[in-house]
């Protein structure tokens, strides 16, 4: 099952603020709808936004205020406005132009997911390797397969995985709900972890490599990715582990010269001082929340697309 196509006339995408406890597909007919899909994550992780921008622009029909919201529904990743630009090229040539260019899109992001599993498993040494990973970066995040999670996907396969260490990923906790769940249903083996115990699980040496997704690369390589990301490759730096960044070329923007020049979006107090719906904190308490943090280049040993490796 794909987590975002085009069904007859309208997207069709799994609702993932439901996951882990029921799978649900929404059937979406509108732009606000599919605005109103990504502002609450419904959807998210950056190939799969890139796919729904694109598939946003054939619901838009044409109208240039419906395509602007879109395209600036969640800020950070870049594949959304470049989803909704590449297909939005084509509106002069008519809505199957749009169509087309759209569902092309989406085939090159199931073959680049499995380009770039083939090349992270290849690019990485060693016959039973126990990786470290933040948020979800599976087939929940692109259409099939999916980046870090992918390579995962691919050295299992190839019975080269030992374990994967899921880091939870608060606060909306996309390792804990999507990242394990896609594990046990690909049948590889894992144990879920605290945000907070990362770094030190690096210094124990319990890990051969962190993988993980990227929303935005700048053009001198600084990569932006869910929070979290940052602390864990201070952590293998110092314990000497590859920290790995897996991701199309699509999330590479030349347009954004460093990290320093990426939007992060925060998503307000809410989603801190809550789990799940439940207040954690005490009532009136205010609170940051950066979705995304900067991974400086020299932090990053390879970067891995569906046609190179690049080493900042
Ligand atoms: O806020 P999210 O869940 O959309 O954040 C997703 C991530 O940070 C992913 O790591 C990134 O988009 C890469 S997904 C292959």
């Amino acid at each position: 099952m794909r987590t975002i196509d085009w069904v007859d006339g309208a997207i069709e995408l799994i609702d993932q603020t439901l996951l882990p406890d029921t799978c649900v597909t929404l059937r979406l007919h509108t732009v606000d709808e599919l605005v109103d899909a990504i502002r609450r994550l419904a959807v998210r992780g950056a190939p799969a936004l890139g796919v729904a921008g694109a598939l946003g622009v054939v619901l838009a029909d044409g109208d240039p205020e419906l395509i602007a919201r879109l395209r600036a529904a969640r800020p950070t990743a870049v594949n959304l406005a470049w989803g909704v630009d590449r297909a939005a090229a084509r509106l002069g040539e008519g809505r199957d132009a749009v169509l087309a260019a759209a569902l092309r899109l989406r085939d090159d992001d199931i073959a680049a997911c499995r380009a770039m599993g083939e090349r992270g498993a290849d690019l990485l040494e060693g016959d039973r390797l126990r990786i470290m990973t933040v948020c979800n970066t599976g087939a929940l995040a692109a259409v099939e397969r999916g980046t870090a999670l992918g390579v995962v996907r691919t050295l299992h396969e190839r019975g080269r995985l030992a374990e994967v260490l899921a880091l939870e990923t608060r606060p909306l906790l996309q390792g804990a709900r999507l990242t394990t769940w896609e594990l046990a249903r690909m049948g590889a083996p894992h144990r879920l972890v605290a945000d907070s115990a990362g770094p030190y699980l690096l210094a124990r040496g319990e890990v051969d490599a962190v993988l993980i997704g990227a929303d935005r690369i700048a053009a001198n390589g600084d990569t932006a990715n869910k929070i979290g990301s940052y602390a864990l490759a201070l952590g293998a730096e110092r314990a000497g582990v590859p920290f790995v960044v897996v991701a199309p070329e699509s999330t590479i923007d030349p347009g954004t010269p460093t990290g320093g020049h990426i939007e992060i979006e925060d998503r307000g107090a809410d989603e801190i001082v809550t789990v799940r719906g439940v207040r954690v904190a005490p009532e009136g308490t205010d609170a940051l929340n950066p979705a995304f943090d900067v991974t400086p280049r020299d932090l990053i040993t390879a970067i891995v697309t569906e046609s190179r490796v690049i080493r900042p």
